[in-house]
């Protein structure tokens, strides 16, 4: 891939760059934001480590939205991130207005790009951006299932001890509190993780996974989660450039999967060139069916809510 723009370059968007670069996902980074000098000073950092890690993309910031033009694949990290005691909805409004600017822009001057959603609450501004650009789904894609899953995997390593690189989830629905995890599918080296951890442990862990950004927004105090949130963007990210067709949890646009249309949900997706390829449609069992559906209301009422 040649190039990628990440527009916002706050702390997720920061990272972001640093990862695809040091893991040379594409030629060149450019960084977008409205701060003045800021996306500059970002890009002068994240390119200071090159010599460290030996990358030669080539990263810059930018106030001029122009400057994403010919991006492959575009990256919205920016937006209000929660304080402590808010949800992901109670940003919603702002955020929104926020990315219908940015969307006009991508269209504008990325209109072929592939368009990543980060900025909360994902799940409905990816259907925003959808629905204002009207492009093929396989183009607009959320992320919150990575991150999402790779919390749950964490906190799996955590309480048994074992390799994190071992250990296999899968989450669905919407990002955070209205997740749906999918414990059939959950492993360790391909031993269900049931056989390791008891039925109290692993609902404390969903608990967790649940809330595990409210935890680091409440432990880190002044900014929310972006450490994963980055890595989590850099495996989508790599998975399209290097066509890899990883099967992944990400948010997409549903078109009667999972008995849901009209609406941007968490589902395993298969990703590589060109963006989404697939939607893998798992047969849930009744209780999962009814968290997913409850999920999708929850992502509706918030669609509901935009002016
Ligand atoms: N989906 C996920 O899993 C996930 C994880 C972490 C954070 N987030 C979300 O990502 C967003 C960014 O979080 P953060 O911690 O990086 O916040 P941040 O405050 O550090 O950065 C946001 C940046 O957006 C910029 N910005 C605002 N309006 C802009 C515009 N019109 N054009 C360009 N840039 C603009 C700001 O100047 C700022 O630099 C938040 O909405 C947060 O909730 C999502």
């Amino acid at each position: 891939m040649d190039k990628v723009a990440i527009v916002g370059a706050g702390r997720v968007g920061e990272t972001t760059a640093q990862f695809l670069a040091k893991q040379e996902l594409c030629r060149e980074v450019v960084l977008v934001d409205v701060r003045e000098d800021v996306p500059q000073g970002v890009a002068l950092d994240v390119f200071q480590t090159a010599p460290f890690f030996g990358f030669d993309t080539r990263v810059s910031g930018s106030n001029d939205p122009e400057a994403m033009s010919r991006a492959e694949l575009v990256v919205i990290t920016a937006g209000l991130p929660r304080k402590p005691g808010m949800s992901r909805s109670d940003v919603l409004q702002a955020n929104v207005e926020i990315l219908d600017g940015i969307v006009a822009d991508v269209q504008r001057h990325a209109p072929d790009a592939i368009l990543i959603i980060v900025s909360n609450p994902v799940d409905v501004l990816t259907y925003r951006a959808w629905r204002l650009t009207g492009w093929d789904r396989r183009r607009v894609l959320g992320q919150a299932g990575v991150l999402d899953s790779s919390r749950m995997a964490s906190f799996i390593a955590m309480e048994t001890g074992f390799s994190a690189r071992d250990i296999t989830t899968m989450v669905l629905g919407g990002h955070g509190d209205t997740m749906v995890p999918l414990l059939r599918f959950c492993t360790i080296n391909g031993i269900p993780v049931t056989h390791f951890l008891s039925e109290d442990s692993l609902e404390r862990i969903i608990e967790r996974t649940r809330n595990g950004g409210a935890e680091i927004l409440a432990l880190r105090k002044i900014s929310s989660a972006y450490d994963a949130p980055g890595a989590s963007v850099a495996a989508m990210v790599d998975a399209i450039s290097r066509d890899r067709r990883r099967l992944l949890p990400c948010v997409a646009i549903l078109q009667g999967e999972y008995g849901e249309r009209d609406i941007a949900m968490g589902v395993p997706c298969v990703l590589g060139d060109g963006g989404l390829d697939s939607v893998v449609e798992l047969e849930l069992t009744d209780a999962e069916s009814a968290e997913f559906a409850a999920s999708a209301a929850s992502v509706r009422k918030d669609v509901a809510r935009l002016t």
